[in-house]
């Protein structure tokens, strides 16, 4: 920072990498992707409020969490552009991502179950097993191509 600046003043790209720890490319990638904004100075270089090095650490821990960058964008529409996301966004932010990481981890544990009754086997066949098909509906009726055969799709 330099002498006589401001701490709400708005930082240029390259402090923003220098604080954040990210590349320029990565701000600039980010920004692409509407996760952090900028303004333009009067020489027409980008200026980041100092709210982006909050949006930008919670954009790095959510990848880290496995979000995607559109879950992301979507989680941190609901923050105002304007302002540092205060501890209260934080929470709700958390709240939505809790509840993802919640189906995950039930997904991953039907996942070892199914592992489990198939360490042994090693049958891969495509009418048993479930780590090989784990979408097929049809496999509840029976062996054979079930809808070719007649039977149809349960209604959800
Ligand atoms: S390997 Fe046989 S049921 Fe999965």
């Amino acid at each position: 920072m330099t002498a006589g600046k401001k701490k709400t003043d708005a930082l240029t790209i390259g402090e923003l990498a220098e604080r954040s720890g990210l590349s320029v490319t990565a701000i600039r990638f980010y920004e692409s992707k509407d996760l952090i904004s900028s303004n333009r100075s009067p020489g027409g270089q980008r200026r980041f409020p100092r709210s982006s090095l909050r949006r930008l650490s919670f954009v790095k821990i959510s990848q880290n969490l496995g979000f995607s960058l559109g879950d992301i964008r979507e989680a941190m529409a609901t923050l105002p552009d304007s302002r540092t996301p205060s501890k209260r966004d934080w929470e709700i932010l958390s709240q939505h991502f809790v509840a993802d990481i919640d189906r995950r981890i039930a997904g991953l544990e039907q996942l070892r179950e199914n592992l489990t009754s198939c360490i042994g086997c090693g049958c891969l066949s495509l009418a048993r097993c479930r780590l090989y098909n784990p979408q097929d509906e049809a496999s509840g009726f029976g062996q054979g191509p079930r809808f070719l055969m007649g039977d149809r799709p349960e209604k959800t």
